[in-house]
């Protein structure tokens, strides 16, 4: 397994540019198995989770050629099994089912696991489904979806968290060629949803009211193949703009989004961070010594989830108090006992950390757990002072486009090795 191995206390400094949105690109893939028609999608990001979603659309018959970030996908035929091992790795695979009930009134997928963050229940998809008509059945591992007819109708979406990204994404997709119209309310917002809308309008769907929380979807016959170019990740973005300020560094970023991260801008402007729009690049930088702010992860246009772990990072740095306040995900605090090892002090109340900030962080050896918890590893390793080995970077490698490379571009001294076996006190 790899490692990163960094030599902390430089400030970041120069350009990086973001890559295509990984969850903007998975429910797009997926809904290349809308049409029999050939469709290219642009700005791909190259990560282990797009790639595993091509070879699970390769796994249902589709042909899937990805080079130098763009995807060429013909689904001219596809079978309504995937492949279970493959569904089974990756949780996002689950948003290839609303597709396949559209397309073909039927779709088995292998019920994705929980993880590390939390339990992932399905049941919104699943009560989508059900609305717009399908037979559920879920037995020996697999959920088993099959619908005579798909008939729009109104729904509710909304679970105890607020909406579901994913599950916004699959029901919308299994209602464009439903009979009639469909309304779901408590949809879900996220800028992902808004993308994944568009690209469905250009395959010839009829989506309004995308980017709301009530989104209507009028059943058309048939979907064409399009073309489309994915939007920039929101959260490299907000990862770059973290660890710009937590290095005292001065980072200037291209080709973001900023209307995307509203939340993230405004809270890192309350901590001492300055963002300014420089024509299209987005300049970083601290505005003075750090301040302790309060954070609260919310559904969008609240502050992102995903960007809760990173943003812990930076508050370790803060004088102060920060209470960080998850209210997204049960378990995504992973990287609070990785963060102690690097000397933050951090105490778990319940859904809140509370960040005592302030004191330096000390390298050490420390260890990924999930895909963001690894990026608060990162930048964590970056402000702190001597060398850090963060281990099983592969969940990193999951979400993030050669950030290696990126932050060596911007004078970080990190590299990528095999993981030595780590004496853990
Ligand atoms: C998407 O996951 C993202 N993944 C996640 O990013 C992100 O953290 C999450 O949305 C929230 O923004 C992709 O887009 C591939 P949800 P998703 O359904 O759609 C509960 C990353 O780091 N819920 O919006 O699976 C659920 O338990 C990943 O890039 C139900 O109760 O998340 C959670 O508490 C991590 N029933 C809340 O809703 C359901 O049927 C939000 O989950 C579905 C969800």
């Amino acid at each position: 397994m790899e490692s990163f191995l960094i030599k902390g206390g430089v400030p970041l400094r120069g350009t990086v540019e973001i890559s295509g949105s990984k969850n903007a690109a998975l429910p797009i893939m997926a809904a290349t198995l809308l049409t029999s028609e050939p469709c290219v999608i642009r700005r791909v990001p190259d990560l282990s989770d797009t790639r595993f979603m091509a070879q699970i659309l390769a796994s249902l018959g589709a042909e899937v050629k990805f080079e130098n970030g763009t995807l060429n996908i013909h689904a001219r035929k596809i079978g309504t099994y995937a492949d279970y091992e493959l569904v089974r790795k990756m949780r996002g695979s689950i948003c290839i089912m609303g597709p396949l009930l559209g397309r073909l009134r039927q779709a088995r997928v292998s019920l994705p696991g929980g993880c590390i963050i939390g339990a992932r229940p399905i049941n919104l998809h699943l009560k989508g489904f059900a609305a717009l008509g399908a037979k559920i059945q879920i037995a020996g591992g697999y959920i088993d979806a099959t619908a005579k007819k798909l008939i729009g109708t109104p729904m509710f979406l909304g679970g105890r968290a607020g909406s579901t990204v994913l599950g916004t994404a699959n029901v919308m997709m299994a209602a464009t060629l439903a009979d009639g119209v469909t309304v779901i309310e408590s949809a879900a917002c996220e800028p992902e949803v808004v993308d994944l809308a568009k690209f469905l309008n250009a395959l010839g769907a009829k989506i309004s009211g995308a980017g709301s929380p009530t989104i209507t979807i009028t059943g058309v016959k048939n979907l064409h193949g399009a073309e489309h170019e994915v939007i920039p990740d929101r959260i490299e973005t907000a990862t770059f703009m973290i660890a710009a300020a937590a290095t005292n560094g001065e980072v200037a970023i291209t080709g973001a989004q900023p209307d995307h991260l509203r939340a993230v801008i405004d809270k890192l402007t309350e901590a001492q961070v300055s963002v300014q729009r420089r024509g299209a690049k987005l300049l970083v930088r601290r505005k003075g010594r750090l301040k302790s702010v309060d954070v609260t992860t919310l559904p969008h246009s609240g502050f992102p989830t995903d960007v809760q772990a990173q943003m812990m990072a930076l508050l370790t740095l803060a004088p102060g108090i920060s209470i960080i306040t998850e209210r997204i995900f049960e378990a995504r605090f992973m990287h609070v006992s990785e963060l102690a090892r690097l000397g933050a002090d951090i105490e778990i109340e319940g859904p809140s950390a509370i960040v005592k900030g302030g004191r330096p962080l000390s390298g050490a050896p420390v260890m990924a757990s999930d895909l963001r918890a690894s990026a608060a590893l990162v930048i964590a390793g970056l402000a702190a002072k001597g060398t850090t080995q963060v281990n099983r970077i592969y969940h990193l490698d999951r979400g993030y486009e050669r950030m290696d490379e990126k932050l060596r571009k911007l004078g970080a001294r990190i590299q990528r090795i095999e993981e030595k076996v780590q004496e853990r006190g």
